[in-house]
């Protein structure tokens, strides 16, 4: 009964050990998300005075980049399955963070700055994941990319 017991408090121990590890994952996904990655600049609309509205937080970003190669606008990132990413497993979140490239292989306009982001860290990464997976799901569809050459 005893040993019982103690398997009991370690497994509880070890359950919100990592149950720790992922909201410190969260936190610091918020963090790297909301400051210095910047994503919403061009990823979370606009509201009355150019103010973000966060109540859509990542759902479509307010400005359309229109320039010889292309034609595109920041697209909806919230967990939303049919407009959103909702639908991407991890991996293909950090591979378009990483390269660029979406799950089905096509390259996203260079204003999104994987460059940038291809030296993050993987636990970097893995942390902006988790926050994403935090972000309440809104329906707005963005208009299709177009892309010139
Ligand atoms: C300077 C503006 C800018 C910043 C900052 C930015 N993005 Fe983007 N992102 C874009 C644009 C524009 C597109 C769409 C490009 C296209 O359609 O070809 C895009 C595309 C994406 C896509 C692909 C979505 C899809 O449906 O194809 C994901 C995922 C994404 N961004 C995530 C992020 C995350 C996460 C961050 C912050 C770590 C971020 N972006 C920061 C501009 C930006």
């Amino acid at each position: 009964m005893a040993r019982f017991v103690m398997m009991c408090v370690a497994l509880s121990v070890a359950l919100i050990g990592s149950a720790n590890a992922q909201t410190d994952s969260v936190k610091r996904g918020d963090y790297l998300v909301n400051t210095i990655l910047t994503c919403g600049n061009c990823h979370t609309p606009r509201g009355p005075g150019g103010v973000f509205d966060m109540s859509k937080e990542l759902s479509g970003g307010p400005q359309t980049w229109d320039e010889p190669p292309f034609t595109v606008k920041g697209t909806n990132i919230t967990q939303d399955k049919e407009t959103g990413i909702g639908s991407w497993s991890d991996a293909d979140i950090k591979k378009l963070m990483r390269t660029g490239l979406r799950p089905n292989g096509t390259p996203v306009a260079m204003i999104m700055p994987s460059s940038f982001y291809q030296i993050m860290t993987e636990n970097d990464l893995n942390a902006v994941v988790a926050y994403l997976r935090t972000i309440k799901p809104v329906a707005n569809k963005v208009v299709d990319p177009i892309y010139k050459m």
